[in-house]
């Protein structure tokens, strides 16, 4: 019996694309080059699997594409914003993810920006590296302390919850968050978080730790009023979508000084960045580096190779999202 094709978008974990070569007929993209919509629509004519990653937009104009022969989309990633979910559905596709594997690593992530912005460390090591530094002295880059301050986050999920972990039990802070889903109270209560509106988690956190999903409904959710129920003093942590927050609004309240400070691993319209975050120190700036250490890349690899076995072999893949 012939082995399945199955077309993968972007460059993967040599690991990962070993298992691929043995296990299937597979089309790797060696220069790692993004796929163009025709060549996305090309992949799916022309394979039994296709795997994108969380920034090759499998949009309804790449669904609707005639001849598609694919059964199965393999995303690289947690977030499925990416996918038309309802075309896919409609063209006949199984769409898988990759979840829990990169939840600790993207929350390491947000609470290493957390720090960063509260403790000014890129500003410091800037300041260092320009030759700036002429010794210690009491008034130095004072910065905000982070233990026992108040930790709020948008979105309650498992990412939300690894960093609730760790400023929790590590940073001894407070546990507020907001969710129109909110976890079991058993789990609330492993951190003693306790469930507002997103609005009271603004006004009352000292850090606003982001974990929504981006698309639609969070679409600006973080916008020019709600930052400005933030505490003055408040930092903004982005680990999740870019598009959840109005960059010309967060520039502007970076600028004028409406809240202190951001760590963003993510941005609207990346991978441009808007040439205002340049010009503000008081923010931390990462090219989407959440789930980027090798044990988790490689881990992700293996979970979509899971998805397609299982696919493949009849069965319903574990992370089936439609
Ligand atoms: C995801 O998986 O959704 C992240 O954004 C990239 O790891």
């Amino acid at each position: 019996m012939s082995k399945p094709k199955v077309i993968i978008s972007r460059k993967w974990p040599e690991q990962v694309e070993a298992q691929l070569k043995e296990l299937y007929d597979v089309q790797l993209n060696e220069s790692d080059e993004a796929m163009t919509v025709e060549q996305m629509q090309d992949a799916l004519r022309n394979c039994d699997a296709f795997c994108p990653t969380v920034t090759d937009p499998v949009n309804a104009a790449v669904l609707g594409a005639d001849g598609i022969t694919a059964k199965m989309i393999g995303s690289y990633g947690v977030g499925y914003n990416h996918i038309d979910l309802k075309a896919a559905e409609t063209a006949g596709l199984t769409v898988s993810n990759t979840p829990e594997v990169l939840t600790d690593c993207t929350a390491d992530i947000a609470m290493g920006l957390l720090l960063s912005a509260a403790r000014r460390i890129g500003e410091g090591e800037r300041h260092l590296r320009n030759g700036e530094w002429t010794g210690w002295r009491p008034t130095h880059m004072i910065a905000t302390k982070v233990t026992g301050k108040t930790l709020g986050c948008i979105g309650f999920g498992r990412i939300a919850q690894a960093m609730a972990q760790r400023a929790h039990f590590g940073f001894g802070m407070k546990i507020i968050f907001s969710d129109p889903y909110p976890p079991s109270q058993e789990v609330m209560n492993r951190f003693g978080a306790v469930h507002m509106s997103a609005e009271e988690v603004l006004a009352q956190a000292d850090f606003v730790s982001l974990h929504c999903p981006g698309g639609e409904s969070t679409y600006h959710l973080i916008n020019e009023e709600r930052i400005k129920m933030m505490k003055p003093t408040a930092i903004l942590v982005n680990s999740a979508r870019g598009d959840v927050v109005d960059n010309q609004a967060l520039i502007s309240a970076l600028k004028n000084g409406t809240i202190a400070g951001a760590g963003l691993d993510v941005f609207e319209g990346e991978p441009k960045l808007d040439p205002g975050f340049l010009d503000c120190e008081n923010a931390v700036l990462l090219p989407h580096l959440g789930s980027a250490s090798l044990e988790t890349r490689i881990a992700m690899g293996e979970r979509v190779l899971e998805n397609l076995a299982a696919f493949f072999a009849g069965k319903a893949p574990r992370d089936k999202l439609v």
